[in-house]
């Protein structure tokens, strides 16, 4: 009992050194090398990244231990429907929470600013992505088979209630 105490104690000490803010176009160098990094996550280009940050519809996030970006949140939506498309944790800074975080920040964006839904699409075999949406109460909404190839596409949704 103590030692689970002790263990969550701890991951909620890490958890808060890390700060959420908005991305910035002098973050986009660090987000290509953090999504270059993990195999799993969509490749964008740098311009995509620019042109979401330009957009109103777009909203790209990161996550800060200190001054250094260790993470990053990017969707876009207009009105009632919006769309997880990417994220990110470096690998020495995952399992701490930062990702929960980040996918509940995208999750309140889109609420504020009018969202009444969240879409998103993940791989089938991308356990620790399922394990994060699932613990943010997205639900299994249908699947793409083959969409990667030889791996089906599982499509999730939330409710923003
Ligand atoms: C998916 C990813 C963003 C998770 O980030 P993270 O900061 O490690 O996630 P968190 O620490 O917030 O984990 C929250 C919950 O998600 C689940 N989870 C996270 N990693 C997991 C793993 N490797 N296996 C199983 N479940 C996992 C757990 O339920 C976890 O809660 P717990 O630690 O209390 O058990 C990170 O693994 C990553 O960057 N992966 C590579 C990129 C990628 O695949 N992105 C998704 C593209 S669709």
């Amino acid at each position: 009992m103590l030692r689970f105490f002790l263990r969550k104690h701890n991951r909620i000490e890490r958890a808060a050194l890390v700060t959420l803010r908005l991305a910035l176009v002098s973050d986009i160098p660090k987000i290509m090398s953090l999504q270059q990094q993990a195999e799993s996550a969509a490749q964008w280009t740098a311009r995509e990244y620019e042109r979401m940050l330009n957009e109103k519809s777009g909203v790209v996030l990161v996550a800060e231990m200190g001054d250094k970006v260790c993470g990053f949140v990017a969707g876009a939506g207009i009105g009632a429907e919006w769309e997880l498309e990417n994220i990110v944790i470096e690998s020495s800074a995952r399992r701490k929470g930062t990702g929960r975080r980040l996918v509940q920040s995208f999750l309140d964006h889109a609420k504020h600013e009018g969202g009444t839904r969240v879409f998103l699409q993940v791989r089938e075999d991308n356990s620790a992505a399922r394990g994060l949406y699932e613990c943010a109460e997205f639900r299994v909404n249908g699947r793409r088979p083959g969409y990667y190839g030889s791996t089906d596409a599982v499509l999730y949704v939330c409710d923003l209630t």
